[in-house]
């Protein structure tokens, strides 16, 4: 038999990408000079398609691989996939959901703890030998703080968890009240965001949430907060937020995600008051992994004809 053609539209981790080279023949669409030629060669034949964070897979992707029946994303948001034409053209998509639910929640407290603590700056002032001629300044703390969690799922749930563990107060804002957690729920994102330090943001990238976090919602989180954004730039009003960051009128935030990524404004990097990491949320050695053999189980069950893994549509 054939094997079966698969179109790799962004690097996975090498771990993944040699086992699914064991199963079928790869191309690598980022690699490609000419992405319409390449798409063209291979349209009769390829029917999988592995996506990778914002190397996603749109309509126009979908139209020129009439065979297509499985796009695997790597990675839990899959909002770089137009889910919606998918369900049009009678394609699966999968994800990789909950390996990475704890790798995040690491890392938000790691950036949580960063900008609490200016740990780039004291890093920096060590380096620089200002240690013995001046003062770091002082910092807050997070201990006894509120943090407001935008989107309390399977990774707010474990972010909330750690949280704790530092003796923050925990509320969260989401489309509902969840029955069985004991946090306090704001149906209204404004008024959380009046009444916390911390806002981290960690809700799907989609239509629904796109700006979510308005000007008035970072007016609200004021001089004193900070907002750390775990989840997509999308979710942010970019410009708004660089306004309010530039004045004080925001006071701080620590970002792993950007509206147009791998682009950061200038005026951003130049800010004092932020700390700043690329998409960083899942990438540790073990959970890359982890996501790397879900996109693997999911293609391996497809092609044998099993329930998909992690299926999103
Ligand atoms: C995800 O899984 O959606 C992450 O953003 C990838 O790092």
């Amino acid at each position: 038999m054939d094997r079966r053609e698969l179109l790799m539209v962004g690097p996975l981790a090498a771990a993944a990408a040699a086992e699914i080279e064991k199963d079928v023949i790869v191309h690598r669409y980022w690699e490609a000079a000419d992405k319409p030629a390449l798409l063209a060669s291979i349209a009769d034949r390829v029917t999988l398609v592995a996506t990778s964070g914002h190397h996603g897979c749109s309509a126009d992707i979908m139209e020129a691989l009439p065979k297509l029946e499985l796009i695997a994303s790597f990675g839990v948001g899959y909002d770089a996939v137009d889910v919606a034409a998918a369900r049009r053209h009678g394609i699966r998509v999968t994800n990789t959901p909950d390996v990475l639910n704890d790798c995040v929640a690491e890392m938000t407290l790691a950036l949580m703890l960063a900008a609490c603590h200016r740990i780039p700056q004291a890093d920096r002032y060590v380096r620089d030998g200002l240690w013995p001629s001046a003062n770091f300044p002082l910092t807050p703390e997070l201990t006894g703080r509120t943090v407001g969690i935008l989107g309390l799922g399977r990774i707010g749930k474990e972010i909330a968890r750690r949280l704790q563990v530092f003796k923050m107060q925990v509320v969260y804002h989401g489309r509902h009240r969840q029955e069985h957690e004991p946090f306090p729920y704001y149906a209204d994102l404004a008024e959380m965001a009046r009444d916390v330090d911390w806002l981290v943001v960690i809700a799907p990238g989609s239509a629904s949430t796109s700006g979510i976090v308005s000007r008035a919602v970072m007016q609200a989180l004021g001089p004193e907060g900070t907002l750390v954004n775990m989840a997509r730039g999308s979710l942010v009003d970019e410009p708004a937020m660089i306004e309010l960051l530039t004045s004080g009128a925001l006071g701080g935030a620590a970002l792993d995600v950007f509206a147009n990524e791998p682009e950061v404004p200038a005026a951003l990097r130049a800010l004092p008051n932020v700390v700043l990491s690329p998409h960083q949320g899942s990438a540790t050695h073990k959970t890359r992994a982890a996501m790397g053999a879900t996109v693997v189980a999911n293609l391996r069950a497809h092609m044998r004809g099993d329930p998909l893994v992690s299926p999103v549509a």
